[in-house]
């Protein structure tokens, strides 16, 4: 289904351990069509985390909405799926028994769901490891698992907080060409926190570079790079020239 994201006046005030207001977004506004890559990018405690996790249905405003599509986001939904900065892979199942967890809590596996995992492990080069544990999968493999995990719920809307945050630049560059395939060929709505300016010139449709204290928006840009994005756009001019003006702005957030 086709459902733009709304997020309207979102407002988010913590309750610290002493009982104190920690403000952590303001005055959040931002439209995100069916379909599109947005990044978010932004200082560290600017509050991108939390908003994914509003967005998510995963805690509560303080005030605002967020719709998606004519509905009210007001708790944790089948509609997103959100991958975290760290594999979060159960030990004791194999990996295409993790990533048919989704498929074994609502309403169990079936030829087209087993043959579909197994067709995604392919795509992201697991398609040998089917039968492995976590252990036993470096930690961009695990990663790729999982975020073929988030895909098999088939969801609208994927929510990706620094998926590779903990990975080398070459393993990065080779996991956002695959997130970069899965999107042309899926084109969910995905909403991507990253701290790599060229991560997300790499692959959004926008770039939302947020500020901290509180955390809000600075200012949206558009990456009117073609697409498809062949993966030697990297060494394009005008990708560099792209890299250098989010960073110019972003020389101002910190
Ligand atoms: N559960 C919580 N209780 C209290 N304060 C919180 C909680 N979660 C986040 N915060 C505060 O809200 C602010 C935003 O945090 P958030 O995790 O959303 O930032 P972030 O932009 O994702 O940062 P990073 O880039 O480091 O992941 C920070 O000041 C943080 O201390
Ligand atoms: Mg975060």
């Amino acid at each position: 289904m086709d459902r733009a994201i709304t997020i309207s006046g979102v407002d988010k005030t913590y309750v610290g351990r002493q009982g104190q207001a920690v403000p952590a977004l303001s005055g959040m506004n931002l439209h995100i069509g069916a379909g599109e890559f947005v990044s978010l990018l932004g200082p560290s405690g600017c509050g991108k985390s939390t908003l994914l996790k509003i967005i998510a249905g995963l805690t509560r405003p303080s005030a605002g909405a967020i719709r998606i599509g004519a509905d009210s986001v007001s708790g944790p939904s089948d509609f997103a799926s959100l991958v975290f900065q760290k594999a979060t892979l159960l030990r004791w199942r194999t990996i295409l028994d993790n990533v048919l967890l989704h498929a074994d809590i609502h309403g169990g596996r079936n030829p087209e769901n087993i043959a579909l995992a197994r067709s995604l492990l392919d795509l992201v080069g697991l398609g040998a490891f089917t039968n492995a544990y976590p252990d036993e999968l470096s930690g961009g493999m695990q990663q790729r698992a999982a975020i073929v995990r988030a895909l098999m719920s088939r969801p609208e809307l994927l929510l990706m907080d620094e998926p590779f945050g903990a990975l080398d630049e070459f393993t990065r560059e080779a996991l956002n060409d695959m997130v970069l395939r899965l999107w042309e060929e899926e084109r969910k709505t995905v909403i991507f926190v990253t701290h790599s300016v060229a991560e997300a010139v790499f692959l959004s449709d926008r770039i939302v570079i947020m500020g901290a204290r509180p955390g809000r928006i600075i200012t949206v840009m558009d990456v009117d790079l073609p697409r498809p994005r062949p993966e030697n756009i990297r060494t394009a001019p005008e990708f560099y020239q792209l890299v250098a003006k989010v960073r110019e702005v972003m020389g101002g957030t910190h």
